[in-house]
């Protein structure tokens, strides 16, 4: 008999809802649709509208950016369905890595887990950056000047980039004293930075003047797929809600609720931000770090542009915020599947916290933020997010044939067409990214296969006994499948 290979066995269903049952690695129910909502528009609005759009009107799209906002969300949208299912049907913390291990099995769930890390650990660092930079600029305008050595990477001229490292830090802190009040932080400042882009569309409306719109893709049509590919970076983060699901006091509606919800409200945002930016000033003057700004300043609002910096800044903090808790929930059900060290699945007996999740990612992207210039995250990002986004539509292809009578509280409409829709959408979109960004990415698999390999598939909790055969498992080439079962 021809033994199946160890690492694409499944976890099953029932294992998982046990696991998080059982009090030893459980974590408190604290946060509902509203925390949810506000948790997604926290994680997705950020970095893309405030500093992407310029660059990608300037050098890809034109004023056909907004077109390529309305892809970038028709492929988040088609993920967002799939996710919606997928964290309601096994609302365990985990997101798409969870979702990846009980469909597609231990090894792909490994790579979904590894780019989850590259998503949220190298774009949380990106964000810093974004933020210290913003920071600068608003100290600048009230004539306080930071000196230029500890506001770049040794890579850009300087020696460390504190306040990139020092906001990451702070906001470690928050998340290690307790969800809830997070999420409660997380409140006040998704109403500013909301309150900031409502500012700029009442005041930027009046100066759209529609030459500006023309010639509407300078670039071509080919223009708005690499816009797409770029600005989908904006729409990222609304995953991080379904990373939660374990502290939702009512994860049947409430996950379905914060992802939809969250993405519809940045999707408007975005579309209206587009339009109105490059109606205010001629795409070409775009390319800078703070866009928004800038447009604000060249139709003589200086005013504005110190409150929207202000904005700006609350919305980079509450993506920081929102990806260093995700990061820390993905670490946390890895290690409780045993693919990562034990010491990230302990959670601290009175912050009811997994603490050192989020103390060493805390350091790990505060190092980042400090020494890496971080011109390739956003591709690198992007690319790791839909290769996320391909695996959970298959994961859920599978389990709809695998586990076909599943208690589904949200079902995603039109099954098959919509999950072959999203595979595509993601599909196209990384195929529009730079064949360097492809090189760069293989080399991170690679490590991650070298890890697990190492690691992982030595010390991972699902024995041989309890495993289940992935569906895939017939698909195993055959010398993979000349392996042996795992004692
Ligand atoms: N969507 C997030 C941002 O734009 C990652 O900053």
């Amino acid at each position: 008999m021809i033994k199946r290979l160890t690492t694409w066995r499944t976890k099953s269903i029932e294992q998982l809802l046990a696991a998080r049952e059982s009090g030893q690695h459980r974590m408190p129910r604290t946060l509902g649709a509203l925390d949810l909502t506000a948790l997604g528009v926290g994680a997705i609005i950020g970095t893309g509208i405030f500093v992407l759009t310029g660059v990608a009107a300037a050098s890809y799209a034109g004023p056909g950016v907004v077109a390529s906002f309305v892809l970038a969300a028709i492929a988040s949208g088609l993920a967002a369905l799939i996710y919606a299912e997928m964290a309601s049907t096994i609302p365990v913390a985990g997101s798409a890595y969870t979702f990846s291990y009980v469909s597609l099995g231990e090894v792909l769930a490994w790579l979904v887990g590894w780019n989850l890390i590259l998503e949220y650990l190298v774009a949380s660092g990106a964000v810093a950056i974004g933020w210290s930079s913003y920071f600068a600029d608003l100290l600048r305008t009230a004539g306080i000047f930071l000196p230029e050595q500890l506001i770049a990477s040794p890579f850009a001229g300087g020696i460390f980039n504190l306040p990139a490292a020092l906001i990451v830090l702070l906001i470690t802190g928050l998340i290690v004293t307790g969800t809830q009040h997070s999420a409660t932080a997380n409140k006040f400042v998704v109403a500013a930075k909301i309150s900031a882009i409502l500012l700029f569309i009442v005041l930027g409306v009046r100066h759209v003047d529609p030459i500006n719109w023309t010639p509407f893709l300078p670039y071509g049509v080919k223009g708005i797929f690499h816009g797409a590919a770029i600005v989908f970076f904006a729409y990222i983060g609304f995953d991080a809600v379904s990373t939660a699901a374990e502290e939702v006091k009512n994860p049947n509606r409430d996950l379905t609720i914060g992802i939809i919800t969250s993405l519809t409200i940045a999707t408007v945002l975005y579309l209206l931000v587009s339009i109105i930016l490059t109606g205010m000033v001629p795409y070409y003057e775009l390319n800078t770090a703070s866009p928004v700004a800038y447009a604000l300043l060249r139709v003589g609002l200086p005013w504005a542009t110190a409150l929207i910096s202000i904005g700006a800044l609350a919305g980079l903090t509450s993506v920081l915020l929102v990806m260093l808790y995700g990061q820390s929930r993905i670490f946390f059900a890895m290690a409780r599947d045993g693919l990562l060290p034990p010491i990230f699945d302990w959670i601290h007996p009175r912050l009811q916290t997994p603490l050192w999740d989020s103390v060493i990612i805390g350091v790990l992207v505060a190092i980042i933020a400090g020494l890496v210039p971080i011109g390739i995250v956003v591709e690198l990002t992007n690319i790791g997010t839909l290769t996320a986004f391909t695996a959970i539509a298959v994961g859920l292809l599978i389990l709809r044939r695998t586990h076909p009578d599943l208690e589904r509280p949200f079902r995603v409409p039109g099954v098959p067409w919509v999950p072959y829709l999203s595979i595509a959408a993601s599909v196209y979109l990384a195929l529009n990214l730079p064949p360097l960004t492809w090189v760069r990415f293989a080399v991170w698999i690679a490590i991650g296969l070298v890890v697990y390999w190492f690691y992982g598939r030595r010390h991972s909790r699902l024995s041989e006994n309890d495993s289940v055969s992935s569906p895939l498992a017939g698909m195993v080439p055959g010398p993979a499948l000349k392996k042996g079962p795992r004692k």
